[in-house]
């Protein structure tokens, strides 16, 4: 049934400017997670796309002196560009201005004002257009006579119109209960604990509609109003399964999702909101609600104001796409907030990638074609010291499938670090090159040697996938054949078949 079956999202970005480090963060922890998935033989499901409607969207449309839709089109086409940059491998782009969404959403709306959770009256209160959010009065403090949002920084406006509300106060002891069951649901602890602390602290109804905006989804039983820009992006988790269709194999496969992957500052957007929504249309929950950390440009919060907003298309082209992929995914610590610098970017390329990981295939592929003409050694026989090596992986293989089913993606780069330190450290301290006279001893430490690239290229595919499918041709895999469950099997290479040879997998930086 569903056991094999995994969804996974992105936030669903808004393409109110153009795409920043943290979207490109959210993406890549969620494509690493795909593809570990998929090579572990799960049917996977990867969803990202833009959050087009609302007031931000449609204020910033104005701005550019643009109609809205094409405003839209253009910005939301530099999101899937960027997609393609950042080598994702999602299975649909959404984007809320769809036919296919708009449904979903008009027929959740339905839903909900039949079931009696929703009911007309007036909001009166702050409102964030940034954040697309209201803030109660003890969330709003004055900076320079302006008012802004204690958590976000950002400026508020005061609303008062007519306004549907959705019943959230009635699911605070539901909410608690649910957080209380499943401590899985929002991750990590720290965050858990945030939202319960909130949750505890009362919950009130929720406006869920808009008068004086046009841009959006109409409310279906009275077209004056606007549905809530948060309720309708929430539904694109659903629509883009066919939603309100639960009978296509999409939904009945990947409802509900195992995780969505978000930022921290949209967490109660997405662990309060999203599932009293859900709950109240008694449909079930996601499993996982990840909230990972900021990204830091020079240990400061990005922003156009202080001018140090990283843009990724321009660190790509620098450094290339997977310095950048791996630096995320090994240096920032999962779940906390993680700095980019140029330095310490600069120096993960030359000691991890370059020195570590692509040295070792350069200088074994090397020896390999003076010795043995590139191909895989035969009679093989290994001692404990070869076993003791090989084995690692069997012996944490089932602790990085829980790792990764813990969303825990720093054990998983420390199992990988620590496994090519050794694998160089093996080659080193067998010496091959002395070993000329003892042949079943040199076929066996190359045989090992290579095994351990191909293990080790295996983990690397969920990181740097173009950098370990390089690397894995030298074994004739592609990606296809890729498949978590091979690092078992200490003899996966036939002794005797060809091996290509490789160029350099990852270049140094050289600053002068
Ligand atoms: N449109 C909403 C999400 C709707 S999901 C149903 C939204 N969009 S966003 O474009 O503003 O942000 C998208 C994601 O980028 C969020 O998860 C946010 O946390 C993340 N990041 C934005 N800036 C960031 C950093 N500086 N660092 C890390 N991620 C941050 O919110």
């Amino acid at each position: 049934m569903t056991k094999n079956n995994f969804y996974i999202t992105t936030p669903i970005y808004y393409p109110s400017a153009k795409p920043h480090m943290g979207h490109a963060y959210s993406s890549i922890v969620a494509d690493f997670f795909a593809r570990f998935k998929r090579i572990n033989e799960y049917n996977v499901f990867f969803l990202t796309g833009t959050d087009e409607h609302g007031q931000k969207i449609q204020r910033a449309a104005s701005e550019a002196e643009k109609d809205t839709l094409q405003f839209c089109d253009e910005i939301s086409s530099n999101f899937k560009n960027l997609s393609a940059v950042l080598n994702l491998s999602n299975d649909d782009f959404i984007r809320t201005t769809e036919k296919r969404h708009k449904i979903a959403v008009e027929q959740l709306w339905n839903i909900l004002e039949k079931k009696n959770e929703i009911y007309l009256s007036k909001y009166s209160g702050w409102y964030s257009v940034s954040d697309e959010a209201f803030y109660s009065e003890n969330e709003i403090e004055e900076k320079d006579n302006i008012k802004i949002s204690k958590l976000s920084g950002s400026k508020v406006e005061w609303v008062e119109e007519e306004s549907f509300f959705f019943k959230l106060s009635k699911w605070e002891k539901k909410l608690l209960e649910y957080y209380e069951k499943n401590p899985g649901f929002i991750r990590p602890e720290s965050r858990r604990n945030e939202v319960i602390s909130f949750v505890k602290g009362g919950l009130k109804d929720l406006s869920v509609s808009r008068k004086s905006i046009t841009w959006g989804i109409n409310v279906p039983s009275q077209k004056d109003h606007i549905i809530y820009v948060w309720l309708d992006a929430l539904t694109n988790y659903l629509s883009a399964l066919d939603y309100p269709n639960i009978d296509t194999d999409k939904y009945k496969n990947f409802w509900p999702a195992s995780v969505h992957i978000i930022g921290k500052d949209i967490l109660r957007f997405h662990a309060i909101y999203w599932p009293a929504f859900l709950l109240a249309a008694n449909l079930p929950l996601p499993k996982t609600i990840y909230g990972h950390g900021w990204i830091l440009s020079n240990d400061e919060k990005m922003s156009k104001s202080k001018g140090n907003i990283l843009d990724p298309l321009e660190i790509i082209d620098k450094y290339g796409l997977d310095p950048l992929r791996f630096y995320l995914l090994k240096e920032v610590s999962f779940g906390n907030d993680g700095n980019i610098s140029k330095r310490k970017l600069e120096n993960c390329i030359n000691s991890d990638l370059a020195n570590n990981y692509g040295n070792l295939c350069q200088r074994v592929i090397a020896f390999n074609e003076k010795n043995f003409g590139l191909e895989i050694p035969k009679n093989i026989k290994f001692n404990n010291e070869d076993l003791n090596l090989l084995n690692r992986f069997k012996e944490n293989y089932s602790k990085i499938e829980s790792a990764i089913n813990k969303q825990d993606i720093n054990y998983y780069m420390n199992f990988l670090m620590e496994t090519l330190f050794a694998a160089n450290k093996y080659f080193n301290d067998q010496e091959p090159w002395n070993k000329k006279k003892d042949l079943n001893r040199l076929n066996t430490i190359i045989y090992v040697s290579l095994e351990l690239i191909r293990k080790i290229s295996i983990l690397m595919y969920p990181i740097i996938p173009e950098t370990s499918l390089k690397a894995l041709n030298i074994f004739n895999i592609k990606e296809k054949d890729i498949n978590f469950n091979s690092l078992l099997n200490n003899e996966f290479l036939k002794q005797g078949i060809k091996i290509n040879k490789i160029n350099i997998l990852i270049k140094k930086i050289i600053n002068d």
